[in-house]
């Protein structure tokens, strides 16, 4: 292949559904002149109440049709598939990048390590290992853990009475006494303004940003930025929904739900 067909392959991003828009979001300040092709598999969400092993295996599939599709990179939008599966699909397909999010605890460290924290995320992320050590590591001994067990299902449904009915019943506990929020789950910034409403005025943390600045970084690196200028988006969905098409656009597109 030669060099420019080389540098214009696609981007392959990925999570268990629309949730990670909300890095695809910040990859395009970043990143604006690239292909990306997005893949939802909301026909296996939710990735979070899923064993190490099946995640593994469910990310393998989704990388093979990836690199069938020729791309250039991997993004994990997600923190789950990330925490669970990341080393494993490095290992195991060596030859292409593939970027992980983590929650970003570490900007916690790094800018209010003074503050009261709360970290949201799913069941598979709190219980993962890669989770755990970053918790070690970081920890500011003012650390509140928030297994969030089924609100990145409610966000992908839409479903906003069921949205803030789960963040009175899991979050609600929190008002006042926390300052700084780690949204450790990709569809949760989708849902900033309803966690604010319960929880009161916070500072928010997300892994994003730092996906993007990486993804570009081993770009650069790697002499595999796009010399074309005209961006692209495929959307696809593992259950072929429609409706997801749509909404994943208008999240791209305007801010939460
Ligand atoms: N968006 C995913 C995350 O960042 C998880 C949702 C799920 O449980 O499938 O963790």
């Amino acid at each position: 292949m030669d060099k420019q067909k080389q540098v214009n392959r696609p981007i392959g991003i990925f999570d268990s559904g629309i949730g990670g828009v909300t890095v695809l979001k910040e990859i395009l300040k970043e990143l604006p002149h690239e292909k990306y092709i997005y893949y939802s598999d909301s026909k296996n969400i939710p990735y979070g109440d899923k064993s190490g092993k099946q995640i593994q295996n469910i990310c393998s599939k989704i990388v093979e049709y990836f690199l069938e599709r020729n791309c250039k990179a991997i993004v994990i939008a997600c923190n789950t598939a990330s925490a669970n599966a990341v080393e494993f699909l490095r290992k195991k397909y060596a030859k292409v990048p593939i970027i992980a999010i983590e929650p970003a605890y570490k900007m916690v460290y790094d800018n209010s390590y003074n503050e009261e924290t709360l970290i949201m995320a799913t069941k598979g992320t709190i219980e993962s290992e890669r989770f755990n050590l970053l918790l070690q590591k970081y920890n500011n001994h003012k650390t509140y853990i928030k297994e969030c067990v089924g609100l990145a299902d409610k966000i992908e449904e839409g479903n906003e009475k069921e949205i803030i009915r789960l963040l009175t019943e899991e979050i609600g506990e929190y008002k006042g006494k926390v300052k700084n929020v780690v949204l450790g789950c990709t569809h949760y910034p989708l849902i900033q303004d309803k966690i604010e409403k319960i929880i009161g005025k916070v500072q928010f943390f997300n892994g994003a940003k730092g996906v993007a600045t990486h993804l570009k970084e081993v770009l650069k690196n790697n002499n595999m930025q796009s010399t074309e200028k005209n961006q692209n988006i495929e959307f696809i969905d593992s259950s072929k929904n429609e409706q997801k098409k749509n909404r994943f656009f208008y999240f791209l597109e305007c801010g939460n739900i």
